[in-house]
């Protein structure tokens, strides 16, 4: 039976972000609640960051057990974090200096050694957090995704299948916008997440939303999410979801 994701649609990218913000406080008090830790990883680029100041709010704020969060990246630029393109440099101002997360609970990617040496000590401090043995792939609560308008996700780049081979849960690999060296999370631990959200927005994303999600064959990045025995919700706004083919949104399980 075709498994249709879970699709949720805000009106517009303010709402997208609050949504993506009540994700975050719904999924962190349930990972404190039930396991007195909620292990998460973020995406960088410029979808989330409006949703990543609301956490500093006190809307948002005071509703988060920051004692019992772990925050983790998806993936970095090797740049320094004072550097604008940084992923962490932009969470840190957008929220993580405003909140009482312990600091040694934020994880970010170490940037300015080499990057396979980068890649393999951020899949040691992953392993090491979580406490499991370096056999055992890491099992997130929740990762928060983007997709860019080629399909890739995390950093994650159509043409460099290759470097996805061989099970490395975190790699070291070059390109996307800036075209630099990154460290991303590979399919082996993302596809292993409880909760994977996929938050999408924008007029310039539609068609590649319609792809993904209308066009199974299509082989683009983002459609390696495969999740163990995880789930998978998109968060769209309208515009986002402006192609997607009459009825579809129907069958999801939203
Ligand atoms: C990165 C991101 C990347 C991002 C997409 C979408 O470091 O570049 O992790 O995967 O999620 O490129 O980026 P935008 O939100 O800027 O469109």
């Amino acid at each position: 039976m075709k498994q249709f994701p879970i699709i949720r649609i805000a009106e517009n990218s303010e709402e997208l972000a609050v949504l993506m913000a009540e994700f975050f406080v719904v999924e962190a008090a349930r990972g404190v609640q039930q396991r007195n830790r909620f292990m998460t990883a973020l995406s960088g680029g410029t979808t989330p960051r409006r949703s990543h100041g609301l956490l500093a709010t006190e809307r948002f704020n005071s509703r988060i057990p920051w004692h019992g969060v772990h925050l983790f990246w998806v993936d970095e630029r090797c740049v320094d974090i004072d550097d604008e393109s940084s992923n962490f440099g932009s969470a840190r101002s957008d929220f993580i200096q405003s909140v009482e997360i312990p600091e040694n609970q934020v994880h970010p990617a170490p940037t300015m050694i080499e990057p396979e040496k980068a890649a393999e000590e951020y899949e040691k401090e992953i392993i090491s957090t979580f406490g499991v043995d370096a056999l055992e792939i890491p099992r997130f609560d929740c990762i928060f995704l983007g997709i860019g308008t080629d399909g890739h996700t995390a950093s994650l780049f159509p043409g460099q299948e290759m470097l996805w081979e061989g099970g490395n849960t975190v790699l070291a690999v070059r390109g996307g916008k800036p075209n630099v060296d990154r460290i991303t999370m590979n399919f082996p631990l993302l596809n292993q997440a409880k909760h994977t959200v996929l938050v999408v927005s924008g007029k310039e994303k539609a068609k590649i939303v319609r792809e993904v999600l209308a066009c199974p064959e299509a082989g683009l990045p983002v459609q390696r999410l495969k999740p163990v025995c995880g789930k998978v919700t998109w968060l769209l706004d309208r515009e986002a979801s402006e192609l997607l083919p009459v009825g579809f949104l129907d069958k999801s399980s939203g």
